[in-house]
């Protein structure tokens, strides 16, 4: 069996970037409640922005929808303004957190050693880390994609053990995909979800790249979920645009069951 082949769970995750204040949190989570309760076949998570977490950590407890952070400073406390730490996150009932994100790598100076130290913290604060990567339009022209890809794993993941890693999920978003309604052709996609695969089954033993899973972040709709969700190696999405509005999210977790 290649790692491709085996089945893994697959994982929605909604990132509502910085939309939706506490009150249209908490409405947003009540609809998302009423539709995803109960349901067992897809893991799903939403990542409110920090103040609105404690009120749609409180909607959704027992719902089985996860709650993450969208960010995390690596450092547990200290003089650091304006940020939030791990600890803090995992006290309020959060599980998961965004890490890498391209955003905050091109608008809030997030290096590589500065996401590697992110996902670290996260491992020691009992966060499960969703660690995105991809490439810039200019680097894919220049066919630099696949290398641009690597060295954010590498530089990311490289100091993990086999044992830390099936903790991490991988969300591949291409910088050019992201909020441009451009989304990756499934077969664009799959090919980097099969090289990122690949690069984890040349480092790791085999039931570190079966596992591990890999989410595709990037336009993602409920009209292009399903052709996205099929390819061998897509294990989900990690969505922006369409997690804001209950039934286009709704859409995206359907097509992946
Ligand atoms: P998008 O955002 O779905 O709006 O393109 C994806 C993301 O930034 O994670």
């Amino acid at each position: 069996m290649t790692p491709s082949e085996s089945r893994r769970r697959p994982f929605i995750a909604g990132n509502w970037k910085m939309y939706k204040g506490p009150a249209e949190a908490d409405a947003l989570a009540e609809a998302l409640k009423r539709t995803l309760t109960g349901q067992a076949q897809v893991d799903v998570a939403v990542a409110p922005p920090f103040l609105s977490i404690p009120t749609v950590v409180a909607r959704l407890r027992h719902s089985g929808v996860h709650v993450a952070g969208q960010n995390l400073h690596p450092e547990p406390s200290g003089a650091f303004t304006g940020e939030i730490s791990g600890e803090m996150l995992r006290q309020v009932g959060v599980t998961y957190c965004i890490v890498g994100h391209s955003e905050r790598r091109a608008l809030f100076g997030d290096t590589d050693s500065f996401v590697e130290k992110k996902v670290h913290a996260c491992l020691r604060a009992g966060l499960l880390p969703i660690l995105c990567v991809g490439e810039t339009l200019d680097e894919r022209e220049a066919g630099q994609a696949d290398a641009v890809v690597s060295r954010q794993l590498a530089a990311a993941l490289g100091k993990l053990s086999s044992d830390q890693l099936p903790s991490v999920t991988i969300a591949y978003e291409p910088v050019w995909a992201i909020g441009t309604g451009r989304v990756a052709t499934p077969a664009q996609a799959q090919e980097m979800h099969a090289t990122i695969r690949g690069w984890l089954a040349e480092r790791y033993p085999a039931f570190v790249p079966r596992g591990m899973r890999i989410l595709y972040g990037g336009s993602v709709k409920g009209s292009n979920a399903a052709g996205l969700l099929s390819q061998p190696d897509i294990d989900g999405a990690l969505v922006g645009g369409a997690s804001l509005v209950a039934e286009d999210f709704l859409a995206i977790v359907a097509a992946a069951k």
